[in-house]
C-alpha cells in the first residue's frame, strides 16, 4: 500500500453503527486512540512487519482528514485488554485518499483472527459507496507482487493491473517493485450527470 503525505487539517470524530453483514462489529472512522493497538494487531496480520503501516503514517492519514474505516468488536466480547481507549478493539481498518475524480486505496488490513470472513470485502464496499457519493470513477492501489492474498482479493474485486513501479517498497533484502491496480467504478447516469 500507499504511505500517506503529511498535512494539518482536523480528524473527523467518530460514530459506530453495526456492521449488518458481520455479527458483533460496527463501523466508525479510525482514531488516533486506535492506532498503537491497531498497529500492534497490522504488524502481526501481514506476512511481515516491515508491509504494516507505522503509527506514524496513521497519524499523518488522520491529521490530514483521509477517510478511514475501522470494523470494532466491543471490549467486552474481545475480552477486554488488547482493545483501545475507546473500549472497542478494532479487527479490520483502510484508509484512503480523494482525488478529484478517483480515489486512492492508502492500506486495508484485517486482523489475523478475522481474516477469511469478509471483512476486506466489507471494507471495500464501504468504499465503493464513497466512490458513488463523491462521482469518483476509479479507485487505485499499490500492492506488492509477493501478496498473493490482497492480489487475489484486489482481482476477485474486478481490479485490474495497470503497471509497475519499480522499487517502490522497502523489503527484508533491499526494494520490491509495487503493482498498480484500478478499478473502474460504474457512476449511475443520475450521477454522471450532475
Ligand atoms: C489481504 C487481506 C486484507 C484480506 O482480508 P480478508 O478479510 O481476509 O479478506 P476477505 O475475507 O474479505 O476475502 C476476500 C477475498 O480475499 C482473498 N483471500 C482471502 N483470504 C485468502 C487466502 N488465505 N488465500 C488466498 N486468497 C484469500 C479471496 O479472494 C477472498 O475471496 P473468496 O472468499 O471469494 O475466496 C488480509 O489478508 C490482510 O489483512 N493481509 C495483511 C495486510 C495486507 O496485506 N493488506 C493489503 C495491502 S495491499
Amino acid at each position: 500500500m500507499n504511505r500517506p503525505v503529511p498535512s494539518d487539517s482536523a480528524p473527523s470524530m467518530p460514530v459506530s453503527t453495526p456492521v449488518a453483514a458481520i455479527e458483533g462489529l460496527s463501523v466508525r472512522p479510525l482514531t488516533d486512540a486506535d492506532i498503537d493497538a491497531w498497529v500492534t494487531e497490522e504488524r502481526m496480520a501481514c506476512p511481515h512487519a516491515l508491509h504494516a503501516w507505522t503509527p506514524e503514517n496513521y497519524r499523518s492519514s488522520l491529521r490530514a482528514g483521509y477517510w478511514t474505516r475501522a470494523l470494532c468488536q466491543a471490549d467486552d466480547v474481545a475480552g477486554g485488554a488488547a482493545g483501545g481507549a475507546s473500549g472497542e478493539r478494532v479487527v479490520a481498518a483502510c484508509v484512503a485518499m480523494d482525488g478529484v475524480d478517483e480515489i486512492h486505496l492508502l492500506n486495508i488490513a484485517v486482523a489475523r483472527g478475522w481474516q477469511g470472513r469478509g471483512l476486506a470485502r466489507e471494507l471495500l464496499q464501504m468504499l465503493y459507496e464513497r466512490c458513488h457519493q463523491r462521482h469518483a470513477e476509479a479507485l487505485w492501489l499499490e500492492v506488492r507482487p509477493s501478496n498473493a492474498r490482497a492480489r487475489t482479493l484486489y482481482q476477485r474485486e474486478g481490479f485490474v493491473d495497470i503497471g509497475v513501479r519499480r522499487d517502490y517498497y522497502p523489503a527484508q533484502e533491499g526494494r520490491e517493485d509495487a503493482l498498480v491496480m484500478r478499478r473502474e467504478i460504474k457512476l449511475e447516469a443520475a450521477h454522471a450527470l450532475d
